[in-house]
């Protein structure tokens, strides 16, 4: 095993073991205690997820081949230009728990304009499109191939407020912002390099209000995304964060005091 992954299996079993507020015990803060026990622990079932599902293990069923465009800091298990959709399910697409749980995260705060930076197939986007018709949600892939998959996906599932932009994020992200007051929640999970994902940060903090939410998927994908981790965490403008060690949460909130909190998901 190489010294990084000894390294990164250490740090994973630290935070099970010693991240704290598992269910919301012991959180002072009502606004935490609350994300935590009805936003990442929320026990209510949407009818969503069954559809969302059942579009995820079709694809996973697909034998279909696209040939992929590779914009980000590519993929660690797919190598060639040609794969299979159930590949990209597999070690691209958000998972069912952290989908669901996106889910949950729009429900409860009701965002009214979504960004999602990397659409992949779409399952994020649908987990975040489909809680309420009448928010937009805007998503940003690069992949011609995927992107036409997404689109299918968005129709099979009746999601109409899905505005999906094909083309570099780097050039159709400062586009998209010109053209939008405010962003109320953002999913940074698009080209997972420390300055693209700096620049996008910076770009999308112009245009955030009190109760925005930004979300980034890979905060420990490298030692040079955590450092970005860091650098957003000790942004002035952000205030409360909650790392979950795959992704993290970022708050802007005026009455939330500056802390980070570690919390088991
Ligand atoms: C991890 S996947 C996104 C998964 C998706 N958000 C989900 O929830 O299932 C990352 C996607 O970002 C796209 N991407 C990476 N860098 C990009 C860039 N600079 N411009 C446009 N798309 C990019 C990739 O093509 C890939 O489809």
């Amino acid at each position: 095993m190489k010294v990084e992954k000894i390294i990164f299996a250490g740090k994973y079993i630290k935070y099970k073991l010693f991240a704290k507020h598992k269910k919301g015990f012991g959180i002072h803060s009502p606004f935490l205690y609350r994300f935590v026990s009805e936003v990442l622990y929320g026990e209510r079932y949407f009818y969503a997820y069954d559809d969302i599902a059942e579009l995820r293990y079709d694809m996973l069923d697909s034998k279909e081949k696209i040939k992929v465009k590779d914009f980000g800091s590519g993929s660690r298990v797919m190598k060639s230009d040609r794969r299979k959709i159930k590949d990209t399910v597999k070690y691209s697409a958000i998972s069912e728990k952290y989908g669901e749980m996106l889910f949950r995260t729009i429900e409860y705060y009701k965002p009214k304009t979504i960004l999602e930076l990397g659409t992949s197939l779409g399952l994020g986007t649908l987990y975040m499109a489909l809680p309420d018709k009448k928010a937009t949600v805007y998503t940003i892939e690069g992949c011609p191939e995927t992107a036409k998959i997404a689109a299918q996906n968005f129709k099979r599932l009746g999601a109409e407020n899905i505005t999906q932009i094909v083309g570099n994020i780097d050039e159709k992200l400062p586009e998209l912002l010109n053209n939008i007051k405010q962003l109320d929640f953002v999913f940074f999970d698009g080209n997972h390099r420390k300055q693209a994902t700096l620049d996008y940060f910076y770009r999308c903090l112009e245009k955030t209000g009190k109760d925005t939410i930004f979300y980034f998927d890979d905060i420990r994908w490298s030692k040079e995304m955590e450092e970005a981790w860091e650098e957003i965490k000790a942004n002035e403008k952000v205030r409360l964060t909650v790392d979950l060690f795959f992704s993290g949460f970022v708050f802007f909130g005026k009455e939330l005091s500056k802390q980070n909190f570690v919390v088991k998901f």
